[in-house]
């Protein structure tokens, strides 16, 4: 997507979710709703959703799209590899990421963003997947970065 037009989709949606999470002080639906919101917004997103540590293992949450891996193989992978830089990671091409996890054979690039909590410590991340080759960059990893931080918005 051309960026001009990248960057005032993100804005609408930032705008639309920061309206919508007010309504609920829950975090769950926030996590809900900011999913399904991306998903269907963002025309390259083929898959969008959450995973969480839970009992050590990366485990899937809310998401939309194709049926996902349930759990991710510890310190494997793209989501993994977010979590424990704790940063967000682009991939161009899955696959050539040494590790690279396919729930489904049709992504082909991915951003993972580190996800988290009220006192700031990493939970998860949020993982996006699209079926073009290279559809992420900096504006996406700036925007989605400022998304989550709306989910723990005034609680
Ligand atoms: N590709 C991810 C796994 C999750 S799915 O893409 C939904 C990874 O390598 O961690």
């Amino acid at each position: 997507m051309e960026q001009n037009k990248k960057e005032g989709r993100y804005s609408r949606i930032h705008d639309q979710l920061n309206e919508l999470i007010q309504k609920s002080r829950s975090v769950n639906a926030r996590m809900a709703t900011v999913t399904a919101v991306l998903h269907h917004k963002m025309d390259t997103f083929f898959w969008t959703g959450f995973y969480l540590l839970e009992n050590e293992e990366m485990t899937v949450q809310m998401y939309q799209g194709p049926v996902a891996c349930q759990i991710l193989e510890k310190n494997k992978g793209v989501c993994w590899a977010a979590f424990n830089k704790k940063k967000t990671v682009v991939v161009e091409d899955v696959h050539q990421f040494p590790g690279h996890i396919a729930c489904d054979s049709r992504s082909s690039s991915e951003i993972v963003v580190p996800f988290k909590n009220l006192e700031g410590r990493i939970i998860g991340v949020l993982d996006v997947d699209s079926k073009e080759k290279a559809a992420f960059d900096e504006t996406d990893a700036r925007w989605l970065e400022k998304i989550l931080g709306l989910i723990y918005k005034d609680l």
